[in-house]
């Protein structure tokens, strides 16, 4: 099955793909019979980038979409062998993409949390391997700039899973958003913090009204993409991803611009 796209070369943009990029931009479209499918092939991608050589760190992210994906991954890795667990838990070294101001990691809601509950914990992996932004530091705008700093020390990410917000958003870079967006502090839109409520019991008074993420600068910077999208929600956006030419109106479309993002998707996410 060849599903096609629209690239910012106006070249066709065909392909169902199991593995990395051919150099040219435009997004790769993989579609999958189920959510259980896209997380099983989303998690079989990371278990495998994980164990590349040269190493370097997977880009992570958290939300719904992303739930299945970590359960997928904790089922393949408990059926790989002790040296081979023990293996992926010495090598795990990861950055997440966002974190809220204002939670840390003892915070229901937060992203440290979340990334603790549904990775680290039963993967037994260390929390200093799976790195997010300080959502309790007192200078958030200098937690995104050390943020970033460490994440270029580490030599930039290899493979980036993104989800993809209902206005557009991967990550927190909420629109507006230019290309070369740097890692920074962002207000969230009413209908982010809306749409995230569910983490904080629906009370929107507690979904914070800021957060730090990755630019799309150091986004763009990763080897390789994998947005994963699911869901018949989702499907209006996707739909206009796929067809529109790169706008800050829409930040995923600067992903057309990349030259490896692969997209892996469930029908409802794909019938619009
Ligand atoms: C959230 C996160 C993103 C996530 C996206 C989709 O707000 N900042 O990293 O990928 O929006 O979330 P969900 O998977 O819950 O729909």
């Amino acid at each position: 099955m060849r599903t096609s796209c629209i690239t910012t070369t106006g070249v066709p943009c065909c392909a169902v793909s199991e593995s990395g990029g051919d150099g040219l931009p435009g997004i790769r479209i993989s579609p999958l019979p189920s959510v259980e499918a896209v997380a099983e092939v989303a998690a079989q991608a990371l278990l495998e980038a994980c164990r590349e050589e040269p190493r370097r760190p997977l880009g992570l992210a958290t939300g719904r979409t992303m739930v299945p994906v970590y359960r997928a991954l904790v089922g393949q890795v408990s059926r790989l062998s002790v040296r081979e667990r023990e293996e992926i838990r010495l090598r795990w070294w990861s950055f997440n993409l966002d974190e809220y101001v204002g939670l840390g990691p003892a915070e229901q809601g937060s992203f440290a949390a979340e990334m603790h509950r549904n990775l680290s914990e039963p993967l037994g992996i260390d929390a200093d391997r799976v790195l997010l932004p300080d959502g309790l530091a007192k200078d958030p705008e200098e937690e995104a700039r050390r943020y970033s700093e460490a994440l270029h020390r580490a030599g930039g990410i290899g493979l980036q899973i993104l989800g993809l917000g209902l206005n557009g958003h991967v990550g927190f870079n909420e629109p507006p958003c230019e290309e070369h967006s740097p890692t920074r502090c962002v207000e969230l839109c009413a209908t982010t913090r809306q749409a995230n409520a569910s983490a904080f019991n629906h009370d929107l008074s507690r979904v914070p009204t800021r957060a730090i993420t990755l630019g799309l600068s150091d986004i763009l910077a990763a080897q390789r993409i994998l947005l994963v999208v699911t869901g018949s929600a989702k499907a209006p956006i996707l739909k206009r991803l796929l067809e529109t030419s790169p706008s800050s109106d829409l930040p995923a479309s600067w992903l057309h611009h990349h030259p490896s993002v692969q997209l892996l998707a469930d029908p409802s996410a794909l019938e619009a």
